[in-house]
Formats: C-alpha cells, structure tokens, sequence
C-alpha cells in the first residue's frame, strides 16, 4: 500500500520582524529586500526558543488539528534540520521523549530539501514495513545562525517547523514519486562549519551561514526545473495534472521562474515567503498548512513539492492528497 501525508501541523514564533526594521540596524532597505526576493517579514525565536522548541510547538500544532490519536502508532521520528541545538543527542530523541513515543528517532541534515529527504525514507520505510507510522519533521533556528552583519544573506531567512505523520493511505492517494539529488561540488557556495574549519576543496568555512547568493540563484532556478519535470514524469502524469505546486520558499523570483517552466498559474502556486522568509526545512510544511486552510487542496488533488539548498541538494515529490486523520 501506498504512504502519504495524514496530518499536519507547524509553527512560527510570535515575534516578527519587519524588513524596515532590518533597515534600522543595517545598511538595506525594504525596497532592495522585496524586489530582490519577495520577503517583507520573517518570524524569529525568542531567545530562550530553539530547534526542539519549534518541532515540539509544530508537533502540538498537529495534534490540535488532528487530535492526539494522530500520534499512535508512530514508531519513526525524523527531524530534518540544519540548526540543532546539539550535534548530539539528536532532536528527534527528545521529541520521542516528550511525546511518550515507543519510536526510533534521528536527525537528517540535507539543507532545505531535508524535509522531502525526510518524506521519502518515511515513506519508503512505510511501504516497505520498516515503519508503522512516521513523524517528520522541520524545525529551525537559522536566525540564530545568520551572521547578521552579512546584509546579503540575514534579510533572506527566519525560524519555523512542521510536521506531518506519514503513514499507509489507499491506492490512488499518497506519494507517486520522489527526486532527490546532491552535488557537493557546489559545497563552497553555502556553508557553516560545525567540526572542522575547511571543507575538503580547502575552502574556509564560517562561523555563520556563508552564501554565494548569485551561484545559489543560478543553481536553484536550474534544479527546480529538472527536479520538478523528473518528478512529474515518475509520478506518471503530465504538468497539465498538478493541481497545487508547493515549492520552497526561497525567493519569490526563483518560484516564479520554475512556475512559469512548469506552465502554472500564480493561483496554482503556494507562497507564503512575504510574511516568513526562508524558513528552510520548514518551508513547505508551513506553505502547506496555510494552503490546507485557505481550503486549496481537495482529496485527489495533486500536489508538487520542490525545494534546493546546501550541500548542494535537492528535492522534489509528487503527492495525491486523500483524507486526513
Ligand atoms: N540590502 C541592500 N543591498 C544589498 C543587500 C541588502 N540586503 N544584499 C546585497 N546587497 C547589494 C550587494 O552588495 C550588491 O551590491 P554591489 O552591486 O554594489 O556589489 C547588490 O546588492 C546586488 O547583489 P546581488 O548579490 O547581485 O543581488 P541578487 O540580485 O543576486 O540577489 C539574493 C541576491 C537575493 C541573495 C539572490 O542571489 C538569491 O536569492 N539567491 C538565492 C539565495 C537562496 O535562495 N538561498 C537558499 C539557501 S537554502 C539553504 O539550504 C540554507
């Protein structure tokens, strides 16, 4: 039988900054942010609130939508993130913990595509047995790893999570396929270092996020293309059959260009960048929740997924939607 999402929560922390109130602390305005990206707003963590916290508050999100039965039979964590708050012991364990789950639990680390990386082994271990039910999830701090003297990059992203419980769902809904990619070669264009200070080119790493913006751009318009068309190919359907695309929101001029490639209209594609930045990992499950509430998404609609980011990685699915815990 097939996997597919069966609930879904997620969570942004209340405190909000504005792009005027960047431009009181550093040379930017609101202007250059919203014609170069289409973000106007991003919410950050407190500064008691860290990855653990989103994931848990996206958790408790899920469950207050779709009731704590949601969780049972939930023998699989994942939490993919590229801000832990530990390098161990990994997030995953402790949500299993705090939610009292009999479950196996690690993080994944794939850059911003590392919530469809986690969708995928959820939905293979499904499939295959391995795994009951899962619960994956999207959590990030990456205010917190911003350098936010570099203008170039801190205006760009804010902090969130998302979950969804991935479980069995009948023929015809669920996941129909998954692209996923990595290149390293392009491992110089975005990095922060944990352990070792070079990467194995040389290349010195920071202490904060470092990113070529412009070879990021070149790359991203480029895989959300590729990545979009395999994906729709495997799931054997033509772009005329999508129904909703939800791609990473990254940039608003990125997501246009892969919508226009794909032959959509803006009604078809979910943005919420304006008022959450690039939120990584989080960013397509909080874009789909909003979408889930603006009533956008039917059972047997089909859902296109896309995200990019460091590594260099990427990702791309193709969901049928059906009905929700
Ligand atoms: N405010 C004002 N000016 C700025 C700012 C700012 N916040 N940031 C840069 N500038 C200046 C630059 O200094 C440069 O000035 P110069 O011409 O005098 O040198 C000028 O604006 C143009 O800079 P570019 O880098 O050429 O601007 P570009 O049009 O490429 O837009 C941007 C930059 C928005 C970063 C774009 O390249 C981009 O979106 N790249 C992709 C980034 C992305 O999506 N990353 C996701 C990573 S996901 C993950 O896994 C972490």
């Amino acid at each position: 039988m097939p996997a597919g999402i069966l609930a879904l929560g997620a969570y942004a922390p209340a405190k909000v900054l504005s792009n005027e109130d960047l431009a009181s602390f550093m040379d930017t305005s609101d202007e250059w942010i919203t014609t170069r990206t289409g973000i106007k707003r991003r919410h950050v963590a407190a500064e008691n609130e860290f990855t653990y916290d989103l994931a848990e508050k996206a958790v408790l999100d899920l469950i207050a939508r779709h009731g704590e039965a949601a969780l049972e039979g939930v023998d699989l964590v994942i939490v993919a993130t590229n801000t832990p708050d530990a390098l161990f012991p990994n997030t995953a364990a402790l949500i299993q913990h705090r939610f009292g789950l009999k479950a196996a639990g690690y993080d994944l680390l794939a850059g911003c595509p590392g919530w469809l990386y986690a969708l995928a082994q959820a939905a293979g271990q499904v499939e295959t047995g391995l795994a009951n039910r899962a619960l994956v999830i999207g959590a990030e701090v990456l205010s917190k790893a911003v350098d936010w003297r570099d203008r170039s990059t801190a205006v760009l992203f804010g902090d969130a999570g998302g979950a969804a419980v991935v479980g069995r769902v009948p023929e015809g809904r669920g996941f129909r396929s998954f692209v996923l990619g990595a290149d390293g070669s392009g491992a110089p264009a975005l990095h922060m270092k944990a352990m070792a200070a070079r990467l194995p080119d040389g290349t010195r790493m920071n202490d904060r996020i470092f990113m070529n913006g412009r070879e990021v751009f070149k790359f991203a318009v480029r895989v959300m293309d590729t990545a979009t068309v395999e994906a729709i190919e495997k799931a054997g359907l033509k772009k005329e059959d999508i129904h909703l695309f939800v791609p990473h929101q990254a940039n608003r001029r990125i997501v246009d260009a892969a919508r226009e490639r794909l032959g959509l209209d803006w009604a078809q594609v979910v943005v919420n960048l304006d008022e959450y930045g690039n939120t990584s990992t989080a960013s397509i499950p909080l874009a789909l929740k909003e979408a889930l509430d603006a009533g956008k998404i039917r059972p047997g609609d089909h859902l296109l997924f896309v995200s990019f980011g460091a590594g260099l990685t990427w990702a791309a699915a193709v969901h049928t939607w059906g009905e929700m815990l």
